[in-house]
């Protein structure tokens, strides 16, 4: 039997996404050292790219839960020499109990799960960061409850954020105003699968009307490091500030997945103030991955 992955957020149902948030929030709460639902079990963590949040994240609730968790990176694995993704995915997962990887094409997180016998979760492709929206919607649900209906407004660049925005609001079943540069605009497939929960704006004030939630990234991505003397320039009418929050709802929040750089997509204002949920919602990348390995591990 093929094994439940976790590569985007389509692959779990509506129901689900809601278990697994209130399951973090229970996880949060209440914190029994003697629950060890992974224990002896090993998560392999491959990143072609830097972390902070998703590597801590993964390793602590791994060791909270009883289990170990082993970095991989291409430099010093055969991975980054060129050994096919196929007989990577089939040695590592013959060793291992589940696998989360982070890398630039999304076709390799695809391709490695086709190969895998464990289950393997997206840690962040240049397409989707599945596990960051898990993190962001348990956060709206502790401050805000339901998200039904709701109205998010994404500002900045139509990226993997924005991508995996946009699945979350097909499956939870939320409006999301898109404000982003012609030429940066988020994957017409993936916006076109949405429906007409998803509308385009060209000015981030029109977007951030009757905004529950105003959500950002940065102008350019890990990969696109070059590229970020133009992005500043293309992006320079979509900074998330005050003007931004004072036009949203004013019990909206403010989202970021980090790392931020405060002056350019947001100002310093607007994340660090009072409508800012940051630190909740990296925090949140904790517990709710500890019930998504808890979710792929014992209950399938
Ligand atoms: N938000 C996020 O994924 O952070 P890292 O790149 O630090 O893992
Ligand atoms: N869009 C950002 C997210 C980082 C967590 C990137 O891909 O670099």
């Amino acid at each position: 039997m093929q094994p439940r992955h976790f590569i985007s957020l389509l692959d779990i149902s509506s129901s689900e996404f809601r278990r697994l948030i209130n399951r973090a929030i229970e996880l949060k709460k209440h914190r029994d050292p003697d629950y060890q639902p992974l224990k002896g079990q090993v998560l392999g963590m491959i990143f072609e790219k830097s972390s902070t949040r998703t590597r801590i994240s993964f390793e602590a609730g791994m060791a909270h839960f009883g289990g170990n968790a082993i970095f991989l990176s291409p430099r010093d694995t055969q991975l980054g020499r060129g050994e096919p993704i196929e007989d990577s995915a089939k040695v590592i997962s013959s060793m291992v109990d589940c696998i989360m990887l982070r890398t630039f094409n999304h076709e390799t997180v695809t391709t490695f799960a086709k190969h895998a016998s464990v289950p393997v979760i997206n840690g962040l492709t240049d397409e989707q960061h599945p596990c960051q929206l898990l993190a962001d919607m348990q956060t709206y649900f502790e401050y805000r409850g339901e998200i039904q209906g709701k109205t998010v407004t994404w500002i900045g660049d139509g990226n993997n954020m924005c991508h995996s925005y946009i699945h979350a609001a097909t499956v939870l079943d939320f409006n999301l105003n898109i404000a982003a540069p012609h030429a940066y605009l988020p994957s017409k497939i993936i916006a076109d699968a949405a429906g007409n929960r998803v509308r385009f704006f060209d000015d981030a004030i029109a977007a951030a009307k009757n905004a529950d939630l105003i959500v950002t990234d940065v102008w350019a991505s890990m990969g696109q490091e070059e590229e970020q003397k133009q992005r500043c320039l293309a992006f320079k009418d979509y900074q998330v500030n005050a003007d931004i929050m004072k036009t949203a709802h004013q019990d909206a929040v403010f989202m970021h997945c980090l790392p931020a750089h405060r002056g350019e997509e947001v100002s310093a204002e607007v994340i660090d103030g009072s409508q800012s949920l940051i630190f909740a919602e990296a925090e949140n990348r904790l517990h709710s991955q500890k019930a998504l390995m808890e979710f792929l591990l014992c209950h399938q």
